[in-house]
């Protein structure tokens, strides 16, 4: 399966914060926000990776990842000349696509919560059709939304409705079969001129191959589209860390507990970052017996 990160726009919602730079850079506490999907695309186990970002903005992504290979995976850059929709990705990424599965992440959506990581490694092995995550929320109006029964059948998925038929929006992270290229090529641009992932998620209700995965209660799925949600997020992401004394989406550890990358490699990963609590951490772990941690 290969994977993309979507981290275009304009960011306009948070102007002026994001009127030079990309959206998807700014930090969340001590990282990067792309990072966040970045460790969740990891976590699934998938290492073929595509960043699609604006003509501006690419090359601050590739300064940020470069190949991947420091972290065992592979990571290509895409540009989407102009925000045409989010199902436009695919489009985009034809040529990396074009006979795999999908997994689809938008680059400022974070995630944490326990059992992620078995949740994403079984949403990575689907065989065919399509696999969306449901999070109750009380504004369900500003998102996708998914109303399912209680057997987890979906059924209706309708993007930003005046009455939401739920209460779960469902977030930015889709795993797709083969045909999704094919779908997202036949949509026709919706009011608001985008193609619409929703859309292509209707495509696959239609034909009985859609599935929905609850992220249950005490799972963080977190706001970054505005200035508060930004500091919440940081808030979250710094009270979490200082507790624990383990990190979210630290992508080096993922990579080192995954197995991509050796203990040396970590410890070269440590090195220019030395003088921060994040190098250090990568050096703790590299003295760790991943069993018990
Ligand atoms: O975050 C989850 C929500 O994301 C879903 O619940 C909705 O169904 C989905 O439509 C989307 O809603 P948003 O209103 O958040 O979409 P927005 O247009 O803000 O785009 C989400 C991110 O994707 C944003 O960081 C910019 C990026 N993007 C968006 C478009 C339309 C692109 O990189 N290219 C695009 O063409």
């Amino acid at each position: 399966m290969k994977g993309i990160i979507l981290a275009g726009g304009y960011g306009t919602r948070l102007y002026p914060m994001t009127k030079s730079i990309s959206k998807q850079i700014i930090p969340i506490y001590d990282k990067p926000m792309v990072y966040y999907p970045l460790s969740v695309l990891m976590l699934a186990g998938i290492r073929d990776i595509i960043l699609i970002s604006t003509p501006d903005h690419l090359e601050l992504f590739r300064k940020l990842f470069g190949d991947g290979s420091h972290l065992g995976i592979s990571i290509s850059y895409l540009v989407q000349d102009v925000p045409r929709g989010i199902a436009h990705a695919f489009i985009v990424a034809e040529d990396f696509i074009k006979g795999y599965k999908v997994a689809l992440i938008l680059g400022d959506n974070v995630f944490y919560g326990q059992g992620f990581g078995k949740m994403l490694k079984k949403a990575a092995s689907l065989e065919e059709g399509a696999i969306i995550f449901g999070y109750y929320v009380k504004n369900p109006e500003n998102y996708g939304v998914v109303e399912f029964d209680e057997h987890l059948n979906v059924l209706s998925i309708e993007e930003k409705p005046q009455k939401p038929r739920s209460n779960y929006a469902v977030p930015g992270l889709y795993f797709y079969d083969e045909r999704v290229l094919d779908i997202a090529k036949g949509l026709k641009p919706s009011v608001r001129g985008e193609l619409e992932i929703t859309d292509v998620n209707r495509e696959y209700l239609k034909m009985g191959k859609l599935k929905v995965l609850l992220l249950g209660r005490g799972f963080a799925w977190l706001d970054t589209g505005t200035p508060d949600g930004l500091l919440e997020a940081a808030n979250f992401v710094a009270t979490v860390q200082k507790r624990q004394g383990l990190y979210i989406a630290c992508i080096e550890e993922i990579a080192y507990r995954m197995g991509y990358i050796s203990r040396e490699q970590l410890l070269e990963l440590a090195k220019p970052l030395e003088k921060t609590d994040y190098g250090k951490y990568l050096k703790t772990l590299a003295t760790l017996d991943l069993e018990s941690s």
